[in-house]
């Protein structure tokens, strides 16, 4: 029996699923309730409902310190601490929607021995509305501690064994205090551990706001490197070497700085929103999230315009989409910019049909009226032009020539600047990046005014 502290986790998503894993490969036992008793089912099976690389191996191996469950009492028989990982999707408006939370909240019984930590991402103000909910409701003596997470899909369970920093908020009280205890191992020698974690220890608010303003200036970067991008096509500079050379500076960093067709995801785009919102509720005009926001969308119909540009009309061209979840290594189809192109595209009139090695199945459902191929190779043949959605592995050793003599056009957008730009030239192919200058026209008689930017 490991002397770690058992907890529970609420939500089997994601963030649940690799904190249950992550706590439990460092030795607690976890009690994983979900209300979705098939997926719940399936968790039981070792069937696990994500693709996230090493996690079906970490359950595996962790197998007998994981309960899967619906039952919320198992988790409160034998954990104090439950961490709430259950989804906050944004509403119409822009604001987070915490029934989900909510609920968490309503089931818990009157107790002075267990403490609700809020892993879901949640507005400024929410620790403390949960607290008073829970004063009204005669279970003051539940603890609450504001502990969010930073881990990134497609390297999650490495960024939860050896994160940068761990940022607990509480209002004092054990539960805090334990679920430090909890993260020691990842910590760093000056906070007790063997690791590199730093640790923030501070208010439930400031916890709270960490949370948002770290994914809002992420966010910013990559609108702020995709302005730059553009900037970079009207004068001939290179965003790949302008983006090396900003980020050499320590202050800057080189990370984020990929220019491309935008952030997709569940975090970036809802957790703009929800900040931009939070601050307008409060009476602040969050002047910069708006631009954020707006470049993001214009990003991905840029796309459609050097299309545009190089075929003239789109009714009836064909055009393959590679890559289509909305980063690679992982399935999750959530706000991919494979979405809006693929419904712009249709839109236009042209024929659409897309490649993910991964996301297919997802993508197959939410993708309308686009075809889906088994292959690049088979989504490039007889294309009028390729364009690269998503930075799979697997697209960097695309062989160019084959590209080229496969398709029925020559037009490749590289919406990821992953590929050479001189090596697909020299293929025969009309290569256009994002920031690397812009490729003569394919053919100067389709020449047309690029429509106006509209988001
Ligand atoms: C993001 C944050 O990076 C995590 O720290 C955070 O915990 C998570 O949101 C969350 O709030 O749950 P994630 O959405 O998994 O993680 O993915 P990222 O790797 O951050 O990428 C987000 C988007 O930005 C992707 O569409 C990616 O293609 C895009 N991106 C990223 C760029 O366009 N350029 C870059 O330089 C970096």
């Amino acid at each position: 029996m490991s002397s770690r502290e058992p907890i529970g986790v609420i939500g089997t998503g994601y963030v649940g699923l690799v904190t249950a894993v992550g706590f439990a490969e460092l030795g607690s036992e976890v009690v994983c309730v979900d209300i979705d008793a098939a997926k719940i089912e399936r968790l039981k099976a070792g069937d696990i409902p994500i693709y996230e690389p090493g996690l079906a191996e970490l359950v595996e191996k962790n197998a007998s310190r994981l309960t899967f469950t619906t039952d919320l009492s198992e988790a409160l028989d034998r954990a104090r601490l439950l961490f709430v990982a259950v989804g906050t999707p944004p509403t119409y408006s822009g604001d987070a929607d915490l029934s989900a939370v909510h609920a968490v909240v309503a089931a818990m019984p009157p107790s002075d021995k267990h403490a609700l930590v809020m892993k879901s991402t949640v507005p400024v103000g929410t620790g403390e509305a949960i607290k008073r909910v829970f004063e009204e409701q005669g279970k003051g003596g539940f603890r609450y501690v504001s502990c969010p997470e930073f881990l990134k899909e497609g390297s999650a369970i490495d960024d939860f064994l050896d994160p940068d920093r761990v940022v607990v908020g509480d209002d004092g009280g054990w539960a805090g205090d334990a679920v430090v205890d909890l993260y020691r191992p990842v910590l760093n020698a000056a906070n007790g551990g063997q690791a590199r974690g730093e640790l923030v220890r501070t208010d439930i608010k400031s916890a709270e706001m960490v949370k948002l303003a770290s994914n809002a200036f992420l966010a910013t970067k990559i609108s702020f490197i995709n302005e730059i991008a553009n900037v970079c096509e009207e004068t001939g500079a290179d965003v790949v070497e302008v983006a090396r050379g900003m980020g050499l500076d320590d202050r800057i960093g080189p990370k984020f700085l990929k220019a491309g067709i935008g952030f997709g995801g569940s975090c970036f785009p809802k957790d703009v929103s929800a900040l931009k919102q939070l601050a307008g509720n409060s009476g602040y005009h969050f002047q910069l999230l708006n631009a954020v926001i707006e470049v993001n969308e214009l990003q991905k119909r840029r796309v459609i315009q050097k299309l545009q540009k190089h075929l003239g009309s789109l009714v009836g061209k064909r055009i393959a989409l590679l890559g289509l979840a909305f980063k690679p290594e992982t399935d999750d189809m959530r706000e991919a910019s494979s979405l809006v192109l693929s419904a712009r595209l249709i839109a236009d009139g042209a024929d659409v049909v897309g490649y993910d090695p991964i996301a297919a199945e997802e993508a197959g459902r939410l993708l309308k009226g686009v075809e889906l191929a088994d292959s690049a190779a088979e989504a490039i043949a007889g294309a009028d032009a390729v364009v690269l959605v998503t930075e799979w592995p697997e697209f960097k050793q695309l062989d160019l020539t084959a590209t080229a003599e496969a398709m029925r056009g020559t037009v490749f957008i590289d919406g990821r600047n992953l590929l050479d730009p001189a090596a697909a030239t020299a293929a025969g192919l009309v290569y256009e990046g994002v920031g690397r200058g812009l490729a003569p026209l394919a053919d100067p008689s389709t020449r047309q005014a690029p429509a106006p930017q509209v988001a």
